[in-house]
């Protein structure tokens, strides 16, 4: 074997590094790839911030200390120009990462003209524009950091159910009949025969919950809301969890349980991005089991007291669905989120089971989180006599020929059972604290919005 073949230490082939992991490679030469993000020039030093998906880091480049191409080349870069950097780390207390980089070279994979800049300087804009580019706005750091929060609180969704023995069974999201009502139903032309994009897989987890046990679906679901509001989308996604032989009481302790792993698990994994868009995390905190409780009724009561003490502008109507100031006000009151059982069953869904100590509340629960982002889950025990949903399909209006299907399942075996929905969208909004669910969605779809 020839000796000394070994490249010597500084021929090394060097680390592709991200900025998220850069402190691994203090005093070492890396290379990054990624985009300009701001350039800054003093004297005979730029002082250029690279991005990567994962972070920022300031690079430093003196005239002295590079070739005068890639001098050059630094000096002349714009706004979102993709670069492959090469530079060495060095610890520098003051910056944001904990990190600089002495850039040693630069090759820039496509420079943005001059005559067509980045059109998302760093001064602010409106949010009507924005949303107009919201395939460059996901580029910003506050919407970066919102996507990794998001992306995470949907990790922890699925985790938690994967852990504790639920069996994920994905329901269609073309489907025959409504779930929800039928005023915002998607009609989608089947072949020529009506069908629909599903608003909630729950009629179909039922069935599998009575195959496998507990088991949860996790996926997109539409509503044709003709409301504009902070709250909602046309297109949203919901995890469903539904279980055989659980009745409300156990449904509460899954939904309490559920949103504290979830919010744990942001605080945990997400604290830097938490940090990036400012959110006061001594909020988040609190969120541990147990979730105050109240009954419809009861809701019904402080939020009478609260229009009369003048915190609410309108009465609240004994025997409706709470209205958004109604929830926001409900759930300001708490440091933590609030489950609100037991609503009048003529303002629920048809499948939702009477409680039997007086058939006219519903053994249902809405959870409402706090700082008055409201309605983060809603969910019940389901009507589990065939004779009673059978009834209730009638009344309701219900095309009974696309639920012959769900009748079966209390043909054959019925028994007591629940679940709830969660969205994701609205969770989202609470733990980053964002005015708007519009924020909350890599791409989102609402009334007035389908592009890009
Ligand atoms: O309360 P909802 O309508 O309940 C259901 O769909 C049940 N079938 C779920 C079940 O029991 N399996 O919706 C559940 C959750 C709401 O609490 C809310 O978080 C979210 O879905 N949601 C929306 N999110 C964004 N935009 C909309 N238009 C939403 N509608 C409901
Ligand atoms: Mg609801």
């Amino acid at each position: 074997m020839p000796e000394n073949t070994a490249p010597a230490a500084a021929e090394l082939p060097k680390a592709k590094a991200t900025i998220a992991a850069i402190g691994q490679f203090e005093g070492q030469s890396v290379i990054l790839h990624g985009w300009l993000y701001n350039l800054r020039e003093s004297g005979k030093l730029l002082f250029p911030i690279f991005r990567d998906g994962t972070g920022q880091i300031q690079g430093v480049a003196h005239v002295k200390s590079v070739t005068p191409e890639v001098f050059g080349a630094l000096k002349s870069l714009t706004q979102e120009s993709s670069v492959i950097v090469t530079g060495k780390v060095r610890a520098d207390k003051r910056a944001p990462g904990g990190y600089e980089l002495d850039v040693e070279n630069v090759e820039v994979v496509q420079r943005v003209p001059e005559s067509d800049p980045y059109p998302i300087t760093l001064k602010e804009h409106g949010v009507d524009f924005l949303q107009e580019k919201r395939h460059l706005w996901v580029r910003s750091p506050r919407q970066s950091a919102i996507l990794r929060i998001r992306a995470e609180i949907m990790r922890a969704a699925a985790e938690y159910f994967d852990m504790n023995g639920y069996i994920r069974t994905d329901p269609p999201i073309l489907t025959p009949a409504a779930c929800e009502g039928t005023s915002t139903l998607f009609p989608v032309d089947y072949f020529g025969d009506p069908a629909y994009l599903t608003q909630s897989g729950q009629l179909y987890v039922e069935s599998t919950a009575l195959a496998l046990g507990k088991v949860y679906s996790f996926g997109p679901t539409f509503r044709a809301e003709k409301s504009k509001t902070r709250r909602h989308l046309t297109e949203f996604w919901m995890v469903e969890p539904e279980v055989a032989y659980m009745d409300l009481e156990g449904l509460m302790e899954l939904a309490e349980n559920y949103i504290s792993h979830i919010v744990q698990s942001v605080l945990k994994n997400r604290a830097a991005e938490l940090q990036t868009i400012g959110r006061d995390k001594a909020k988040l905190e609190t969120v541990m089991p147990p979730f105050p409780r109240l009954r419809y009724d009861e809701a019904a009561e402080k939020l009478n007291q609260a229009y009369k003490d003048g915190q609410l502008e309108q009465p609240f109507e004994y025997g409706n669905d709470f209205g958004s100031p109604d929830e926001t006000w409900l759930s300001s009151q708490y440091d933590r989120p609030v489950m609100v059982h037991r609503y009048p069953a003529d303002v629920k869904a048809f499948y939702m089971e009477p409680d039997a100590k007086d058939p006219r509340y519903a053994l249902c629960v809405d959870v409402l989180a706090p700082e008055g982002y409201g309605e983060v889950i809603g969910g019940s025990q389901r009507v589990s006599s065939y004779e009673l949903l059978s009834e209730r399909i009638e009344k309701h209006k219900l095309p009974r020929e696309a639920f012959e299907w769900y009748l079966d399942l209390r043909r054959y075996g019925s028994v007591p059972h629940a679940g709830f929905g969660m969205g994701i969208e609205r969770v989202v909004a609470w733990v980053c604290a964002l005015d708007h669910v519009r924020e909350t969605i890599p791409f989102p779809r609402m009334l007035h919005r389908m592009y890009p």
